[in-house]
């Protein structure tokens, strides 16, 4: 009797130890997979997807100042502002800039040399580092959806012509443009290999065109809705980067998105050379650019990242404000910064 009753509990001992087994071979095998075979790009697309937002909201048209600064997702206001004057952007600046020849060569050998990194392997051609990235750009790509949606109400169109200045190796871009559709895009770079190959491999897209151009050297010959200028002027000098701030102003176009960095307290020269990324940081707001505060912010790169990369929306042509080098705080993504701004 004994016996049989220690036989039972034997095999359900079994039953269950077979079970356990099958249970952590299932989990350990998926968990395996995942690891080996890594499919990124739709774990950020749907990342992409879920953030995407209708939005009624439509943007201020007027040329008048700004005087508040929101969020370009939310539309809640993040700081308020008041310049004591304004005018036309100038583009004057006391140094020299950088020739054309030294400028082009140096963004080919960073290219060639793969200089940026940012290789996580998601994608066939990774060339402009770890900003490009799928994982680094959905919340430009989020913002990106928004403005599009809130120019269209602006602007009364159904669709946005967009000039990405520029547009380096398409990783996120050519993601958000096959998904949104409504979509005019022109991408220019100053590297002709970056170019030939998005001929080549978007040939099919008819509304997607490149073009081989330096943005500083070579004014814009048409009028966009909307300019993209993300993670670009950085890696310009600063008499530069008002040459190329001018040649938008003087294009006829709508709208401005680029990159600022608000935590940065001094525009200073670049200086660093290609082999250290040729780059620094540039607030938009602070001397010597001194543009009006944007309509909008929003975060550039994932939650937590130090950077403080911001992408900001700017009316065009654009203003300048009478520059104090304020300093403020404030919270923003969660986080307490400080930021420095033209605003009296
Ligand atoms: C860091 S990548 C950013 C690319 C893209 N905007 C993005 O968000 O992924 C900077 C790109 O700007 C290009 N570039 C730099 N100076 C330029 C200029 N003067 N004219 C056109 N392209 C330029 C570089 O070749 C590079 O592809």
């Amino acid at each position: 009797m004994q016996s049989r009753h220690a036989l039972r509990i034997a095999i359900t001992l079994l039953f269950l130890l077979i079970a356990i087994r099958l249970f952590w071979q299932v989990t350990c095998n998926r968990e395996m997979g995942d690891a080996e075979v890594p499919n990124r790009n739709i774990i950020y697309e749907v990342r992409y997807v879920n953030q995407t937002m209708v939005t009624n909201r439509k943007l201020p048209i007027e040329k008048q100042t700004i005087t508040k600064v929101i969020n370009c997702i939310t539309g809640g206001t993040i700081r308020n502002h008041k310049p004591s004057k304004f005018e036309l952007f100038d583009a004057t600046y006391k140094t020299k800039g950088e020739d054309h020849a030294k400028r082009q060569n140096d963004f080919v050998m960073i290219y060639s040399l793969r200089g940026w990194g940012g290789i996580d392997g998601t994608a066939d051609l990774q060339a402009s580092g770890i900003g490009s990235t799928l994982n680094y750009a959905q919340e430009a790509m989020t913002t990106l959806n928004s403005i599009v949606d809130q120019l269209k109400l602006t602007l009364k169109q159904d669709r946005i012509s967009i000039l990405d200045t520029a547009c380096g190796d398409m990783q996120w871009m050519s993601r958000f443009l096959t998904i949104r559709t409504d979509v005019d895009y022109t991408g220019l770079d100053i590297v002709n290999d970056l170019i030939q190959h998005h001929k080549q491999t978007y040939k099919d897209h008819f509304n997607w065109s490149f073009f081989h151009k330096d943005i500083v050297k070579d004014p814009l010959d048409k009028s966009y809705d909307l300019v993209l200028l993300r993670m670009t002027l950085q890696h310009l000098r600063l008499h530069d980067i008002m040459q190329v701030l001018d040649n938008i102003n003087h294009s006829g176009s709508k709208y401005l998105l680029s990159t600022t960095f608000p935590a940065v307290r001094n525009n200073e020269e670049l200086t660093k050379d290609i082999s250290t990324g040729r780059m620094r940081y540039i607030n938009l707001e602070l001397e010597p650019i001194r543009l009006q505060p944007p309509i909008c912010f929003y975060r550039d790169g994932p939650m937590g990242d130090k950077e403080n990369h911001y992408l900001g929306l700017w009316r065009i042509p654009m203003f300048q404000v009478n520059n104090c080098e304020k300093e403020e705080t404030l919270m923003l993504d969660k986080k307490m910064i400080s930021y420095y701004c033209a605003s009296k």
